[in-house]
C-alpha cells in the first residue's frame, strides 16, 4: 500500500502490474489478452504529431499583456484598449532544425504570441527580426527547403543556401542581420519580437492605419559570438529552453514593452518604397515607436505535448479593429498556418483547452475527428429556430483596402525606393559599429569556407559587395586568405560529402 493514486488504464480501471505483463507460466509466452500491455504499446506509437515544417524546435511559456499607453486613436481593438490585461501565450522557436536540434544554431528565432482576449483569439506570429527573405509566398517553400537538408545525404548545406541567397537579392537585409551579433541571441529572453508585416488597424470610427509591431526585452539585447554558440551547441542543446523555464520557475518573470510604428493611410501609396515589403523597415525618424503596453512571461507549462507541441498560432486568427495588409506573405500565411495545423494536430485542433478561446463559440462548425465541443441544433444558417446569427450591423465592414487591375503574376509595384540592398547597407554602415563589422565579416567568411563552392561563392562575393562595397572587399579577402590556407574546393572536389560534414547550421 502507498499514498500513491493507483495505476488504471486510460479507461479508469485500475491495473494488476507496472511490471509485468502477462505470460502462460513465467517462462511461457505472452497473451493477446494483456488489454493493457498492448494499451501501453500502442499508445506509445502514437505518442510524436508530426512536427512543424519550418519552427519544429521550440518552447514557451503563458502570461499576461498589460496595456500602458492609448492608442484608441489607431485601432479598437479590445486587446489594445488602455487598462486592459490579457493572458497569453508565447512559442519562441528556430526556424530550420529539426525538433531535437539545438537551441543557439544561427537562424531567426520565431516570436509567436497567442492573446486569448475578449473577442476571441489574437494570434501575432511573428520572429526576433522585423525582415524576411522573400517577398513573394511563390518563394517561401523554396527558401525553406534550401535552409533545410539536401535530398542525397539528409545534410545541411551551406553551398545551396547561399545559392538560394545569392539568386534572391531581396534576401540581403535579413541575411545580414542573420550574419550580424543578432543573428544568435543569447536567450530567448533577450532578443526582441517583431511583427515584420505591416498590419492594418482599424479604429471606431472606420479609419484605418497601417502599424508595424515591437516587442523590445526588458531584459536588454545580448548576443552569441558564433563560438559561444558552437559550445554551448555541443553542450546543452536545450539551452534556450532550459534558460526560460527555469527563469520562469524561479520567478523571474522576463518582459518585453510593445511598441508599434503607426502610418497614416494617406501616407502608404507615395510613400518612398513599398511600406507592405516585408524585406523593409520603416525608419523610425519616418515613424516613431508608440507604447502600447508590457507582456510578461510568469508561468511555465506542465504539459509540453499539451501546451507548446500542440499550440495551433495562425496569422489568421484576427480581431475587430486589426486585419491584414496587402503584404502578400502574410495573405497567403492567412491559409497556410490552419492548414498546418489540420494536417498535424487534426481537425478539431481549436477545441484543445490551449488553443480554445476564453469566450463562447457559436461556430456552425460540427464533428470530425475528436470532436470534444458538442453541437447543438439547428447546424445551418440561416434558420429561425434561434440559432447563431451573424452581427453585421456591428461587425459587417471587413478590413478593406481599394484593389484594382488584371489578374498577373507579377513583382509589387514600383515605389521610388525599392531597392534590394539600400537597407542591408544602412544596417552595416549606420547600426553596426568596427566591432560588429568585423564580426560579421568573420561569420560570413566561416560560413562560406565551409562547403560553398563556385560558381555561388563568386556570387556571394557579388552580393556582399551590393551590400557594401568594403564588406564585399573584406569577404572576399577573408575567403581567399583562409581558402588558400586549406583550400577548401579542392577538398571539396576530391570528397564532397566530407566538407558537407563539417558544417555547422
Ligand atoms: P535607427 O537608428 O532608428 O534604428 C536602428 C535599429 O537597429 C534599432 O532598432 C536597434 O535596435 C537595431 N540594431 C542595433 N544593432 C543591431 C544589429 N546588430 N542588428 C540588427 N539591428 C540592430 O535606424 P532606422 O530606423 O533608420 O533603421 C536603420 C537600420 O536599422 C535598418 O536598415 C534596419 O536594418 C535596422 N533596424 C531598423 C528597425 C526599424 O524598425 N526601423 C528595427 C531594427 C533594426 P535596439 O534599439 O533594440 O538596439
Ligand atoms: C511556423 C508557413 C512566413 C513566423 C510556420 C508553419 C508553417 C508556416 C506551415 C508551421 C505551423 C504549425 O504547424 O504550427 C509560413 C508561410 C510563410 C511564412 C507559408 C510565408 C508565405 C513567416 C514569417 C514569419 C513566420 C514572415 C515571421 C514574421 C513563424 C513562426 C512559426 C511559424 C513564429 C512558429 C509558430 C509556433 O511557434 O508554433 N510557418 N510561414 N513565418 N512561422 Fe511561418
Amino acid at each position: 500500500m502507498t499514498d500513491n493514486p493507483a495505476t488504471t488504464t486510460d479507461s479508469g480501471a485500475p491495473v494488476e502490474s507496472d511490471e509485468h505483463s502477462l505470460t502462460v507460466g513465467a517462462d511461457g509466452p505472452l497473451l493477446l489478452q494483456d488489454a493493457y500491455l498492448i494499451e501501453q504499446m500502442a499508445q506509445f506509437n502514437r505518442e510524436r504529431i508530426p512536427e512543424r515544417q519550418p519552427h519544429a524546435k521550440g518552447s514557451g511559456a503563458f502570461g499576461r499583456f498589460e496595456v500602458t499607453g492609448d492608442v484608441t486613436a489607431h485601432t479598437k481593438a479590445a486587446v489594445f484598449q488602455p487598462g486592459t490585461r490579457t493572458e497569453v501565450l508565447a512559442r519562441f522557436s528556430t526556424v530550420a532544425g529539426e525538433r531535437g536540434s539545438p537551441d543557439t544554431w544561427r537562424d531567426p528565432r520565431g516570436f509567436a504570441l497567442k492573446f486569448y482576449t475578449e473577442q476571441g483569439n489574437y494570434d501575432m506570429v511573428g520572429n526576433d527580426t522585423p525582415v524576411f527573405f522573400v517577398k513573394d509566398p511563390m518563394k517561401f517553400q523554396h527558401f525553406i527547403r534550401s535552409q533545410k537538408r539536401r535530398a542525397d545525404n539528409n545534410l545541411r548545406d551551406h553551398d545551396m543556401q547561399w545559392d538560394f541567397w545569392t539568386l534572391s537579392p531581396e534576401t540581403a537585409h535579413q541575411v545580414t542581420w542573420l550574419m550580424g551579433d543578432r543573428g544568435i541571441p543569447r536567450t530567448w529572453r533577450h532578443m526582441n519580437g517583431y511583427s515584420s508585416h505591416t498590419y492594418m488597424w482599424v479604429n471606431e470610427q472606420d479609419r484605418r492605419c497601417w502599424v508595424k509591431y515591437h516587442f523590445k526585452t526588458d531584459q536588454g539585447i545580448e548576443c552569441f559570438t558564433q563560438d559561444e554558440a558552437d559550445q554551448m551547441a555541443a553542450v546543452d542543446t536545450d539551452y534556450h529552453t532550459r534558460d526560460l523555464f527555469e527563469h520562469i520557475r524561479d520567478g523571474e518573470h522576463p518582459s518585453w514593452t510593445m511598441y508599434v510604428q503607426v502610418m497614416p493611410d494617406e501616407d502608404a501609396a507615395g510613400y518612398r518604397f513599398n511600406p507592405f515589403d516585408l524585406t523593409k523597415v520603416w525608419p523610425h525618424s519616418d515613424y516613431p515607436l508608440i507604447e502600447v503596453g508590457r507582456l510578461t512571461l510568469d508561468r511555465n507549462p506542465t504539459d509540453h505535448h499539451a501546451e507548446i507541441e500542440q499550440a495551433a498560432f495562425q496569422p489568421n486568427n484576427l480581431v475587430p479593429g486589426i486585419g491584414p495588409s496587402p503584404d502578400r506573405m502574410l495573405l497567403a500565411r492567412l491559409f497556410a498556418y490552419a492548414d498546418s495545423h489540420r494536417h498535424r494536430i487534426g481537425a478539431n485542433y481549436q477545441q484543445l483547452p490551449v488553443n480554445a478561446p476564453v469566450v463562447p463559440v457559436h461556430s456552425y462548425s460540427k464533428d470530425g475527428a475528436m470532436a470534444y465541443r458538442k453541437s447543438t441544433d439547428p447546424v445551418y444558417a440561416p434558420n429561425s429556430k434561434g440559432g447563431p446569427a451573424a452581427d453585421t450591423a456591428r461587425y459587417g465592414a471587413p478590413p478593406s483596402w481599394e484593389a484594382a487591375g488584371s489578374i498577373t503574376r507579377t513583382a509589387y509595384a514600383d515605389h521610388a525606393q525599392d531597392d534590394d540592398w539600400g537597407q542591408a547597407g544602412t544596417l552595416v554602415r549606420e547600426v553596426m559599429d568596427d566591432d560588429a563589422r568585423t564580426r560579421l565579416v568573420d561569420n560570413v567568411v566561416g560560413h562560406l569556407l565551409n562547403g560553398v563552392s563556385e560558381p555561388v561563392l563568386q556570387r556571394a562575393f557579388a552580393y556582399w559587395t551590393h551590400i557594401d562595397p568594403d564588406i564585399g572587399r573584406r569577404v572576399t579577402e577573408g575567403v581567399r586568405a583562409k581558402a588558400g590556407e586549406k583550400d577548401p574546393k579542392a577538398e571539396q572536389q576530391a570528397n564532397p560529402a566530407r566538407t558537407s560534414m563539417q558544417h555547422k547550421a
